[in-house]
Formats: structure tokens, sequence, C-alpha cells
């Protein structure tokens, strides 16, 4: 079969349903717990945060296909379904018998496949009534996202940036802007949270948990708002399933099933929208593909975590999810893999990791700017330094194929382009960059903020 360089599904052909996860998980993931009571939260609890339909999708662990509303799919449209590419310059410059894909998820305005949920999640609150929403956003993508949605649908957005992503990608705060979006450096003194992060180090750089803490006080403080969270949680993953169940779709079509899956992990939810409908193969017996998450090395939750109920922000005002984390209270250095700092990992993916569905990798950054360079050279896309993680994991995988010979079939995660990361770029081409790899010592600070949970492992 003559395989194309890019696939593109029509748009009859972009699936018209998400596929949540959960419905085939032998194991669910741990309630999440209201942090007063230590009990499950109820969908009705999480109403004051979330709005009704998403909390629903939240605890919903059950119903195994999700209707996506005509109103996200005209939206979707404007730029899906993206398409599935074949590395033929990558395979050729690495000297590689692997076929290598990529779903590229970078082909929009956001410049990643964070669009997919914020699109969701904008529209309830809009069907809701509400008229404002609340975020964080670390590398700017998501706020960018969700600006983008929010601007459609006509809802206000204040978009709390860690600081040292506001300060290393000044541009993308003009893009949240651009579409309307209110944006604050966080920590910021403009709340509580903020305050007393500032108070204990008044030079940190932030971090996705204490921007989220932000961001929650903020939406819990003013009429007709919610929080929305583009990340971690199981709506989420519910609503990146579109990019597995397309390049599933593409694959089939080609007659290709890939042997591995690789996805980088921030808060999981490239990979859990990735390898969903594969995941549903190897859980239901179907078939066996390996599946690997990259995480950096700066921020390790998977492999160097701990499996234990954790807050999922810095200021302790979420409920407790049961994750691998490295403790809210990590701060993890300023690394430009801005998405992927964050203490925490999905509760599905993590469930999945720890009971022996997925295996998970850690890279340092510099040898990760090395493949996002070479990749930029063979395949002409700019990657985002997130993404190049998983670019990292894909050639090294084909590297090894050159050694055995065996001709694998690899499918990776393309989540964004880096257009906005050129001072990590300059700083890797000019020889400037660190890899920062915590010590145990550092990692045991994290550990240490875990709160004490009786009676849950
Ligand atoms: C381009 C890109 N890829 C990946 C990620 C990581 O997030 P997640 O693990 O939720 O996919 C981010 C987060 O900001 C991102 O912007």
């Amino acid at each position: 079969m003559n395989i194309p360089h890019r696939l593109y599904l029509t748009e009859d052909q972009m699936p018209r349903q998400w596929y949540n996860l959960r419905a085939d998980m032998p194991c669910q993931p741990d309630p999440m717990l209201d942090p007063a009571t230590l009990q499950p939260v109820t969908e009705e609890g999480l109403y004051l945060v979330f709005c009704e339909k998403l909390a629903h999708q939240e605890l919903d662990g059950s119903t195994r296909y999700v209707d996506i509303p005509e109103e996200i799919l005209e939206m979707y449209r404007i730029y899906r379904p993206s398409p599935l590419c074949r590395a033929y310059q990558l395979e050729k410059a690495l000297d590689t018998p692997a076929h290598i894909y990529y779903k590229f998820e970078g082909n929009n305005t956001s410049g990643s496949h964070k669009l997919n949920s914020a699109i969701a999640q904008a529209y309830y609150a809009k069907e809701q009534g509400l008229s404002s929403l609340t975020t964080e956003t670390g590398a700017g993508q998501w706020g960018t996202a969700l600006a983008e949605a929010c601007a459609h649908f006509g809802l206000d957005l204040t978009v709390f940036m860690v600081k040292v992503s506001y300060e290393q990608k000044p541009f993308r705060k003009a893009v949240m802007q651009t579409f309307g979006a209110d944006v604050t450096v966080s920590p910021s003194p403009t709340t509580g949270a903020g305050r007393r992060i500032l108070e204990k180090d008044p030079h940190t750089g932030g971090s996705l948990g204490c921007a989220i803490s932000e961001a929650v006080e903020r939406a819990l403080a003013t009429p007709g708002c919610r929080y929305v969270l583009g990340s971690v949680l199981n709506q989420v993953l519910l609503h990146q399933s579109i990019i597995g169940l397309e390049a599933k779709r593409a694959m089939d079509l080609l007659g290709e099933y890939p042997d591995v899956i690789i996805g980088c992990a921030g808060g999981g939810s490239n990979l859990g929208g990735l390898i969903a409908p594969y995941m549903r193969d190897k859980l239901t017996g179907a078939a066996d593909p390996q599946i690997i998450a990259v995480e950096p090395a700066s921020c390790p939750s998977l492999t160097r975590g701990r499996y234990a109920y954790d807050f999922c922000d810095t200021g302790r005002i979420t409920p407790l999810a049961r994750m691998y984390t490295l403790g809210s209270g990590f701060i993890p250095s300023p690394g430009h893999a801005g998405g992927l700092r964050y203490h925490g990992m999905s509760p599905i993916l993590s469930r999945l990791y720890h009971d022996g569905f997925m295996s998970a990798v850690s890279a340092e950054q510099t040898r990760v700017f090395e493949a996002a360079v070479f990749f930029a050279r063979q395949e002409t896309i700019l990657p985002a330094p997130e993404s190049a993680h998983a670019i990292r994991a894909a050639m090294d995988e084909a590297l090894r194929c050159r050694e055995t010979g065996e001709a694998k079939t690899i499918l990776f995660g393309l989540t964004g382009t880096g257009y906005f990361d050129m001072t990590a770029y300059t700083a890797f081409l000019e020889g400037k960059m660190a890899d920062t790899v915590p010590t145990d010592e550092e990692l045991q600070r994290g550990f240490d903020s875990l709160p004490e949970v009786p009676g849950r492992a």
C-alpha cells in the first residue's frame, strides 16, 4: 500500500463520540476525596467549582461512549480531523527499518491539542448559562486554547499564567489578550493563595499547582463563574480521546497497527487521549501494544513519584486525587517544557501505570532539545518542547530498531508547535541549557507535603 506523508480523514470520518476509557478498566481510579471530610466527592459537591455537565463527566466511569454535541463538532471541524503523518524523512535520517507515525495536533492557532478540551469545557459552561471562567496555564497553550474557545462562545476568561512561562514567553500573553482573556502572572497578590505562596518565597517562579490554587479561589469568589482545568481530570482525557480515535481510524485505513505508542506526559491529557482506543484493545485482550509515557527528568512524577492521595494544587484547596505525585509542595526547576511541570498525573493514567498496562521513561531536557532540532530539520515542523519528549523516545525506539533490525511501527503524539519557545531553543543552540534532575532529598521534601489520608493507601 502506498502510504501518504499525511493522511487527513474527511469531516464525515471524524468521530462523533468521545471514548471513556474508564468503562473498560478492570480497576477504576480511586475516588476523588473532599479534603474537609476525606469522603468521596459527589457530583453535586463539584458543582461549586465545575459546571454541571463536566462534574458529571468527571465522575462517570461507566458510560463507554459520549455523544459530542453538534456545537462542539462544528468548532472541531475548523481544525479537525488533524493529520496522521508518516515521518519518512526522520526514518531516512535515522536509517531505521521502523515505521514512524505521528498524530499532529499543532495545526490550530492555540498550537496544541489543548483546544480539543477547551472547546468542550467552554461549550458546557455556556450551555449552563455561566458568564465567565478561570483557569491556569503553564506553557501558555492551554490558556490560548481556552481564550479562543471563550471568545467563540462569548464567555469572559481570567488566566493565571505561571511566572516562569510568562517571562519566557511574553507573546503568549499577547495572543491570549487578542482573544479577549485577562492574563495575571502567578503567583499574584490578587488571591489569598498567591499571597501566601509569595510570602513564603517572593522570588518563586511559580508552578501549575500554584496557578490552579489561584484560579479555583477566584472562581469560587465570582458569581456566574467556574474553574476549568486543561489536563489531569477524567473529563479532559475523555475530550482528548478524539486524538486516539482519529489516529486509530486513520491507521486502520492504512492497514497499520502500532507496536509502540508514545506520548509526553505532563498531567496526562494528550497521552490519555492518544492511547485511549489502543488501551481499550489492551484491556480487552484484542491487542498488546507497548505504551510509553515520557516525562521530564526534572519533574518525574511517574518514574520517581509516589502513588498516593494528594492535592491537585499547591495551595491545598482542591479535592484530593490518588495519583502518581511528587507532592503538591514540589516546585519543579524552571525547565523549558512548562506544560510538563506538574507535580501529579492523571488518576486514570496513574491507575493504568500502577496496574502495569503502560510504562514510563524520563528524559533530560538537552537530549529532548537535541531530538527537537533533529526532528525539525527532517520533518520541517518546529515541535513544542513538551512534544519533543515524545520525539526523543520515538527516536530512541527507532534507533534500537536499527540495532536489532526490527521494523516496528511506532506512533507518537506531536502535541504542538514551539514557535513561542524560541528562548529555550536559543539557550539550547547556544549551549547554555542545563539539565536539572532533583536529588532524592529534594524529592523527599515534596513527599513530606503529602497529606495524611487515614484508611486509604
Ligand atoms: C504542546 C503541549 N504538549 C503537551 C503538554 C502536556 O500536557 P498533557 O500531559 O496534559 O497533555 C502541554 C501542556 O501544556 C502542551 O502545551
